[in-house]
């Protein structure tokens, strides 16, 4: 939920925040805007829409060698040019860009109000900066002691870049609850949401930590304090491992479809270091030291948000039937909110892509609050979720930066997998023989993905074809297939805008059925390994109300086939394995679907990749 990027150093500060804005748009992409400081003045440019939109109008912009800029993803006030940041406050002399929300923002408006403020946007980040210039003034302060002033009245969540026009030597950023990083370079500094802005000029970054706020300046170098007591911080410098190839389309239209494509390597790189079949294990430090802990858990509940929710489902499949440990799945959202039993003996597991996810990370603080180990599954590197956590895995499936969840959830499900069967052998719920059979099919999930793909993608364009122009659709599964009808679906949804339901096809008959008619296409995965003759009947149901079927199948398929109206086939597997593959084509579908329907796929309306407010 938006982005931010700043530079500060030797170097035209322009071009350095307007590409690190383009990397960051995933995070939203309602308004952009920017502001330099040339040595005398600001200059500021802010628009509704892209940052393609603010690029066109900053020919110009005055040359600097200081600036920060920020895409927006509203919550406050619509998109449009003046709820776009940066904001000024009201001498013009201090200017602030922002990600998070600053809650109790109403009450610290009236307040400036009666002291002859006055507001031009909606946004509760233009009260944050009207505040800082009221501590300035009234207290005397320098810019670092204004903010932290500032910040100490407000309730809420932030990641902040401030600028002084008096003073185009040094920036100020904060955090609580949004992420913000420190680019190093050689005397000179980058800010940014995450490390993609400057990863072509510095492997070295800080990561502020929540509560933290730092003052950079060529001078100082980067100066951390705690903001409640001003208390010195020590600088922890780490070592970024991202490269600028992972951040790049590589030929392909959409970072989706690349990222799709991307899948057979992903998995390859989840499963790297620790699937080591010929030596009959797997290896998993944060599983392996704390296995006494599964072994004795109460239950293990899986917390987590759309997507990663689905990959959630599935891991309650597998490692309740493979370890014979209790699961239960939960939406952060209502588990933080729902006052839940938790103590001692519970694992609480967060799933997520990005590891940032309000929700996901408010529900994993309420666990540890309550003394729950709480370990994380998360893609991003050094992200909130997985400082937060007592242990974890990394999903290393790589940058993925198109908003709809692809190559992140089929790492995550090969996580959850490798989870499922090491806890299964050490706990003996599994012999020694199928626990072989299990990893050494799992090591060819990779070339049956690659292969999959070369084999589907040219009749799924066939499909989507004869669909895109539908107005509903319906995907049905059982067993670990039904969490895959309800990826299918938010896939959809999400980037062609089609309203698509996901449902466990024995469900049908209980409400759903009542839609189907000539015109309802349905998806139906009915692969060999789950429930099949329970769906080959459902898949009748359904013809005989005239539904049109497109059914996904494991590969030789013949009874299916005869009733369907198209078919894709998947490669044969383990059923434990069936929804990493089936998976795929749905993603294909939904792809090429939206392509015919004109949406944008990498960045869907109303949407934003890393959602840090609630
Ligand atoms: C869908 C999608 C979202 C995310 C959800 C959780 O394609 O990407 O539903 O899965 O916002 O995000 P993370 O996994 O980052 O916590």
């Amino acid at each position: 939920m938006c982005g931010i990027a700043g530079y500060i150093g030797h170097r035209q500060a322009y071009p350095i925040i307007i590409n690190g804005l383009k990397r960051l748009e995933y995070r939203g992409y309602d308004s952009a805007g920017i502001v330099v400081n040339d040595g005398r003045q600001f200059g500021l440019k802010k628009t509704k829409g892209k940052v393609s939109d603010l690029e066109a109008k900053c020919k110009d912009l005055p040359s600097a060698h200081v600036g920060m800029g920020h895409t927006r993803w509203a919550t406050h006030g619509v998109p449009s040019d003046r709820n776009s940041h940066p904001h000024l406050s009201n001498n013009e002399k201090i200017a602030l860009i922002h990600n998070g929300i600053i809650e109790n923002y109403d009450s610290i408006k009236k307040v400036l109000i009666s002291k002859g403020f006055d507001f031009k946007s909606d946004t509760d980040t233009e009260v944050l900066v009207n505040l800082i210039q009221f501590f300035q003034d009234s207290e005397n302060l320098n810019l670092t002691d204004a903010v932290r002033y500032a910040l100490n009245e407000t309730i809420g969540a932030y990641a902040i870049a401030v600028m002084d026009a008096d003073d185009p030597q040094e920036i100020v950023v904060a955090r609580l609850s949004s992420p913000l990083a420190i680019g190093i370079g050689d005397n000179e500094y980058f800010i940014a949401s995450d490390a993609s802005p400057f990863v072509e000029f510095t492997k070295e970054a800080v990561y502020l930590e929540d509560g933290e706020m730092a003052t950079i300046s060529l001078h100082g170098g980067v100066d951390i304090h705690k903001i409640k007591d001003n208390a010195k911080v020590s600088l922890v410098i780490q070592e970024l491992k991202l490269n600028l190839e992972e951040i790049e389309k590589g030929g392909y239209d959409h970072f989706m479809l690349k990222e799709i494509h991307e899948q057979s390597q992903s998995i390859l790189n989840t499963m790297r270091g620790r699937l080591l079949v010929d030596e009959g294990i797997i290896q998993m430090a944060g599983i392996w030291d704390f296995q006494e802990k599964f072994f004795n858990a109460k239950r293990i509940i899986i917390v987590s948000c759309g997507t990663s929710w689905h990959a959630a489902l599935i891991g309650e499949y597998l490692i309740e039937d493979l370890a014979r440990i209790p699961v239960e799945v939960e939406y952060s959202s209502e588990f933080r909110y729902r006052n839940p039993i938790i103590g001692e003996k519970d694992i609480v597991i967060a799933i997520s892509q990005s590891g940032e996810t309000a929700d996901t990370l408010a529900a994993l603080r309420l666990a540890k609050e309550k003394g729950a180990f709480i370990y994380g599954i998360c893609n991003v590197v050094d992200s909130s979720i997985a400082r937060l956590t007592d242990a974890g895995s990394y999903t290393h499936a790589g940058p993925e930066i198109g908003v709809a969840s692809t190559k992140a959830f089929t790492a995550q499900l090969t996580i959850l997998t490798l989870i499922a069967l090491k806890l299964a052998k050490h706990k003996g719920t599994l012999s020694k023989e199928r626990f072989n059979t299990l990893i050494a099919e799992l090591e060819t999930i990779p070339s049956k993905v690659e292969a999959l793909i070369k084999n589907v993608e040219e009749p799924v364009k066939k499909i989507a074809e004869n669909y895109a122009g539908v107005n509903n659709f319906l995907y049905l599964g059982r067993g670990l297939n039904y969490p895959i009808a309800l990826e299918g679906a938010l896939k959809l949804k999400e980037i062609s805008y089609i309203h698509a339901e996901g449902y466990p096809a024995a469900e049908m008959k209980h409400g759903p059925i009542a839609l189907i008619d000539e015109n309802m296409p349905v998806v139906v995965i009915a692969t060999k390994k789950g429930h099949y003759d329970k769906i080959v009947s459902n898949i009748q149901e359904i013809k005989s109300r005239k539904g049109k079927i497109i059914a996904i199948v494991t590969e030789g398929d013949v009874q299916v086939k005869e009733m369907a109206d198209y078919v894709i086939e998947i490669p044969e597997t383990s059923s434990y394995l069936v929804p990493i593959l089936s998976v795929i084509p749905l993603q294909l579908l939904a792809y090429y679907i939206a392509i015919l329907r004109g949406s944008n796929v990498d960045q869907p309306r109303n949407l934003a990749k890393s959602v840090t407010v609630e």
